[in-house]
């Protein structure tokens, strides 16, 4: 057993559902003989993740991010190879083992739709057995952080969905789990309820040590909580780093973007070659805004040569957004594979 908190190794999973043909006929048939399909969601993950650590878990659609956490959390078994969680296997931990764990799940409710939230949060209490004043301090710093105290005596059903969320996510940290998944917590949510949320998780991860896994569409949601990535394609990973080098390691491009001067404009002619030096190109050119994309190393000498050149009245520099880099790892296998984690 290694250090890790969590671990897998050689980790897969096949589902194994049956084709049915169309019409009646198809299901007489599919009663006699049955064609089985094997999806190989988990195609023989490794990974370790260390205590305190705060995760990103990226992919497409169907890349296998939910089989993963389902798989690391104990819900199903893998099929072959191993996931462990505190050193155990994690579909059969025991429950000392599970209340060291919280999981959140986007697109299903743990809470109880009929009951208020402070009750389900009551029921929490009472099933993980946490202390009276323990619960209550961090109930109401929780709902501080959340900002849902007018909503906590409401029926969780009558709840908006973000209003719903942040109770999901309070259920799941109440007891002081040491891990926590949260698979697409702010699918649907609006920018200030995905704000708070990062912000949330953030603060958990910082303060109490927390160790977070977390997978979102939302690459703002990963940029501005994770530090360490894990990109999932295909039921395998691509890659397993830290952000920043990953923004490093693939030679990001700066948008700088130009407000000229009016009735300055005429200068700009000749400036798409006069670029080529500085390996930029002209993206975007309307009569007063231009966009220069530039590679990061050159962004510097190419600012200052396009000051010198226009009549500047205002400039912006933008990094590449993460999709774009994102978008780079897909395309290049080559650059993946040297970047992935041995
Ligand atoms: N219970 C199941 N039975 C059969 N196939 C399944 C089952 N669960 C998932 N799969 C398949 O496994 C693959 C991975 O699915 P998974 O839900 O893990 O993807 P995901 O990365 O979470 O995608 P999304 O971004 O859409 O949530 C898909 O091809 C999916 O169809
Ligand atoms: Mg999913």
């Amino acid at each position: 057993m290694s250090g890790a908190l969590l671990s897998c190794r050689s980790a897969r999973k096949v589902f194994r559902t049956h084709e049915r043909e169309p019409g009646l006929r198809g299901f007489l048939r599919g009663l006699f003989k049955r064609k089985w399909l094997e999806v190989e969601a988990l195609a023989g993950i490794d990974l370790e993740f260390a205590a305190g650590e705060f995760v990103g878990l990226i992919g497409s659609n169907g890349a296998g991010k939910t089989t993963l956490v389902k798989s690391m959390v104990g819900i199903i078994p893998v099929s072959s190879g191993r996931a462990e969680l505190f050193g155990r296997d994690a579909f059969h931990l025991r429950d000392e083992e599970k209340r060291r764990l919280g999981v959140v799940m986007g697109q299903r409710s743990q809470l109880w739709w009929d009951l208020p939230a402070l009750d389900s949060f009551e029921l929490l209490r009472a099933i993980y057995d946490v202390p009276r004043a323990e619960f209550d301090q961090r109930l109401a710093r929780y709902v501080e952080l959340l900002d849902v105290a007018d909503q906590l005596k409401i029926q969780l059903r009558h709840l908006s969905l973000g209003q719903r969320m942040k109770m999901e996510i309070i259920g799941a940290f109440l007891h002081g789990p040491e891990v926590v998944f949260l698979d697409e917590p702010t699918i649907g949510l609006d920018l200030i309820a995905r704000e708070t949320i990062r912000k949330f998780l953030v603060e958990l991860n910082r303060e109490e040590g927390a160790t977070l896994v977390l997978t979102s569409h939302d690459m703002e949601d990963i940029e501005h909580t994770c530090r360490r990535l894990v990109i999932l394609d295909q039921g395998a990973v691509v890659f397993d780093g830290e952000l920043v080098e990953l923004r490093q390691r693939i030679v990001g491009e700066r948008a700088i973007e130009l407000h000229l001067e009016p009735g300055t404009e005429d200068r700009a002619e000749g400036l798409a070659e006069s670029l080529q030096a500085f390996e930029g190109r002209l993206s975007r050119e309307n009569p007063l805004t231009l966009t220069v994309q530039v590679p990061a190393s050159r962004a510097h000498d190419c600012i200052a040569h396009l000051l010198s050149v226009l009549a500047v009245r205002d400039l912006s520099v933008e990094r590449q957004p993460l999709e774009d880099l994102i978008r780079q790892v897909y395309a290049t296998p080559s650059l993946a594979a040297g970047l992935a984690r041995p």
